[in-house]
């Protein structure tokens, strides 16, 4: 297995079903091609989540895609991301999702002048007050936002998320995330970023209080009676009274409950302990897989962590991250692919890698190794450490197996599937159907143009397959999803 799951991961599963099949599970969600309720049978086919990977910069995942000679540069203003979502709309995919990071890259050579001047992912503005302006050019796109659990308040993240989750009638979603570095920890009065499974120790707690409260308000505790005077039922608005290791917070929040309930929970983790996490509560997960044979052996692992923890893995979407290019012809797409390559520059990677690493790459050689110590105090992203270590056969890597393993900075850095339409859908079918993932968080070479390749070729050759739908299913997120609606509770573990 690439990340490994360590026994520790099973402690933080409350439930832990030693008896059970781990293979028993089945029922993607929105499947019905062999286990659909009686009497609809093949009336619909299991279809893929589409995600857009989304920055508040004009770039990608990718830094070098603002330098694209087609890159749009008015990212300063609203009408670049209403385009995006526009786009994201009109191909149907189920999210736009926005990565931040709560620090400019800035850990490579401690300074921010060498990033600033190269563009890497150095403007980050607040993504959940974009995407309420992304929600109002849209009416069916889901709308999803990273908020740390390690610098920010649940009670503030609870009401931000809920309050986007109304104003866009039930489409938000949140991506939990633990945060990676210093600089992040030094914008947040602290001088350094918390050890990485404490971090997840701390996360546990945050949902506790973020999902309690969203359960706050029953579903029909508002009344607005103007005649009696009365607005909402007292008893149907409940206090949290949380007191725990690390927050104490009282509620009641005072926002609502939505359309869909609550917002969909996101999450990412890679690591043992990441993906412990990620079982008990994400309700769609991103990661890496480098390859199908990996993803599909990963996505196994996966799907029975999350009945071992005692929910179902169907209600769980699990997504790689990929880049795609499209062309007329194969050669056209090469082509394509060609320039986009060759956007990335050096500082990308380096810069890219002192942030998620929590390490300064200008403090060593090309060539020097890292030494144990060294490895042992990375305490960010260390699925890259793990990833270079087994690509490189390396213990010790050195400063270039890190550029060159990970691929970080670069367009290699995911799988990426390269031709024309058919192509395409054919690399992403035999992902989705091999059971390496339930759909993709695509990540544009370039924006707009990018989603704006897929949606107009990639889209209708999945589609016409059956394999993404044609249309929304309903007005949510959930919905989307293939989730039922969030009911008050109904995020507790049962014994
Ligand atoms: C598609 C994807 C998007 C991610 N977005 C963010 C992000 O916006 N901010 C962040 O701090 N981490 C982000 N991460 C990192 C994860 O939250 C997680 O920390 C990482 O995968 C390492 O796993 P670990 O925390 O278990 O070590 C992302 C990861 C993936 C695969």
């Amino acid at each position: 297995m690439f990340w490994p799951v360590h026994a520790k991961t099973f402690r933080v599963c409350a439930l832990l079903r030693s008896g059970d099949k781990a293979r028993g599970y089945a029922i993607p969600v929105r499947t019905t091609e062999k286990h659909a309720p009686r009497g609809m049978e093949m009336s619909t086919q299991r279809q893929m989540i589409l995600i857009g990977f989304l920055q508040a910069q004009n770039c990608s995942n990718y830094v070098g895609s603002w330098r694209h000679p087609h890159s749009a540069t008015d990212f300063l203003g609203p009408e670049y991301f209403m385009r995006i979502a526009r786009t994201l709309e009109y191909g149907k995919f189920h999210l736009g999702f926005f990565d931040d990071r709560l620090a400019m890259p800035d850990i490579l050579g401690s300074d921010h002048r060498e990033a600033i001047a190269n563009g890497v992912r150095v403007v980050k503005m607040d993504p959940t007050t974009i995407l309420s302006i992304m929600s109002t050019a849209t009416t069916r796109l889901g709308l999803g936002s990273t908020y740390s659990t390690t610098y920010y308040e649940p009670f503030h993240v609870a009401r931000v998320f809920a309050t986007l989750d109304l104003m866009s009638s039930g489409r938000s979603a949140w991506n939990v995330v633990t945060s990676l570095n210093d600089s992040e920890a030094m914008n947040f009065s602290q001088s350094e970023h918390p050890e990485h499974d404490l971090r997840y120790d701390k996360a546990d707690e945050f949902m506790e209080v973020v999902l309690g409260h969203w359960d706050s308000w029953e579903d029909d505790a508002l009344v607005i009676d103007k005649e009696t005077g009365l607005f909402a039922h007292p008893d149907k608005v409940h206090r949290l009274d949380h007191k725990g290791r690390w927050f104490r917070s009282k509620g009641p929040l005072p926002v609502p409950r939505s359309q869909q309930g609550r917002p969909v929970v996101i999450q990412a983790g890679q690591s043992g302990r990441g993906q412990a996490f990620s079982a008990r509560w994400g309700e769609l997960v991103f990661c890496v897989y480098p390859n199908i044979e990996i993803g599909k052996k990963n996505y196994a692992n996966f799907k029975e962590l999350i009945l071992k923890c005692g929910r179902n893995p169907a209600e769980v979407g699990v997504a790689p991250a990929i880049y795609a290019v499209t062309g007329e012809t194969k050669s056209m797409a090469e082509d394509k692919m060609a320039v986009i390559d060759k956007l990335a520059k050096p500082v990308d990677g380096l810069a890219l890698l002192s942030e998620a690493l929590n390490f300064d790459f200008y403090s060593k050689d090309m060539d020097e190794q890292f030494n144990d110590d060294e490895l042992k105090r990375i305490s960010g992203l260390r699925a890259i450490l793990d990833r270079v270590v087994n690509l490189s056969g390396k213990k010790n890597p050195t400063v270039r197996d890190f550029v060159e393993f990970s691929n970080r900075g670069t367009v290699r850095e995911f799988p990426r599937f390269v031709g024309t339409a058919k192509d395409v859908a054919d690399g992403l079918e035999e992902w989705f159907t091999g059971r390496a993932c339930d759909g993709f968080v695509v990540a544009a070479t370039h924006l707009p143009g990018g989603y704006e390749d897929f949606v107009r070729m990639v889209v209708p050759e999945l589609q016409r397959r059956g394999l993404h739908q044609k249309d929304y299913k309903g007005p949510t997120l959930r919905d989307n999803l293939g989730l039922p609606r969030a009911e008050l509770g109904d995020w507790k573990l049962k014994n």
